[in-house]
């Protein structure tokens, strides 16, 4: 049995649709599932604030949202087999420590907090720049199936990891993959004097996107693969993919990223941009 999918729940829409995602891949994974909510008391514990009693509201208020997500786990996928978890922490670095053991982490996202115009709330920004699992950020009002999971790939190591759940997801979902290769030409190449051969420098793209999929295409002989290689930048193309994709997957970081940056700029345009379910998986 794999390890088990922890999600982060806080009783706001995005998170709803989180936990929905999460006890659907639940069932296909045959994983058990964690619902975390994480409480955070210091906010509350400043001198205007009364103690004992809205601490004792605090709680309450944790464990509906905790029961009101145990129960959508139960009626939306009965037999899935689920544990529910309160924690006194931040959320961020609480839903770190569970994701050792973890298949995948999955959060909405929004929550409740953040500002009106914010694409993206800071707990899945924390958690998808630092987890060493793969996470999944999901956005609600997308009940639609389209049997299609996207996959972002470059020319580097680094994608290796996010094409290997990427195909995986596919098989579970008994889903076609596209795997997208984007590229681009560099600045200088249109000056005239370049003398650059596009059909040459076409062709060796798709070569590159080619060799990088074979070994997937040979293990999965049951997902029907796309090879899509486009001029474009990725974090355009991969987001104009996810209008009609279940999922798109990206490693954390690709060729001449910074190390030490958290996300990569396609993953972090990606994850902000995308019109569904967007998977970072970290190498
Ligand atoms: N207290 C919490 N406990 C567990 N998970 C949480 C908590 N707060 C947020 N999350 C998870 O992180 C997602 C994004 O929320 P967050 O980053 O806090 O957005 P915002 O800044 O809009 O509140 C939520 O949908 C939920 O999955
Ligand atoms: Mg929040």
């Amino acid at each position: 049995m794999p390890g088990e999918i922890v999600v982060g729940v806080d009783g706001s829409a995005p998170s709803r649709a989180a936990l929905e995602w999460a006890a659907d891949d639940a069932l296909r994974m045959h994983a058990p599932l964690l619902v975390l909510h994480a409480v955070e008391r210091w906010p509350y514990q400043i001198a205007k604030f009364p103690s004992e009693g809205s601490i004792d509201a605090l709680t309450r208020a944790a464990q509906r949202i905790l029961a009101d997500a145990l129960a959508v786990v139960h009626s939306r996928q009965p037999d899935v087999e689920v544990t529910g978890e309160i924690v006194e922490a931040p959320p961020a670095p609480a839903l770190r420590e569970r994701a050792g053991g973890a298949v995948e982490i999955v959060v909405g996202s929004r929550g409740l907090g953040g500002f009106s115009g914010a694409l993206l709330g800071s707990v899945s920004v924390h958690v998808a720049g630092h987890v060493h699992r793969p996470v999944v950020v999901v956005r609600p009002g997308r009940e639609r199936v389209f049997g299609e999971v996207v996959a972002g790939i470059d020319d580097s190591e680094e994608c290796e990891p996010a094409l290997a759940y990427a195909f995986e997801q596919a098989a579970l979902r008994g889903a076609g993959l596209r795997a997208i290769y984007a590229w681009q030409l560099p600045v200088h190449a249109y000056a005239p004097e370049a003398g650059y051969d596009l059909d040459e420098i076409r062709a060796a793209h798709h070569k590159v996107a080619a060799d990088r999929i074979a070994a997937y295409r040979d293990r999965y002989p049951q997902v029907d693969v796309v090879e899509d290689v486009r001029c474009a930048h990725p974090v355009d193309a991969l987001t104009q993919a996810s209008e009609r994709a279940d999922l798109v997957v990206v490693g954390s970081h690709g060729r001449g990223g910074l190390g030490s940056v958290l996300l990569g700029s396609v993953s972090r345009g990606v994850l902000h941009h995308a019109h569904g379910a967007v998977a970072v998986v970290r190498a």
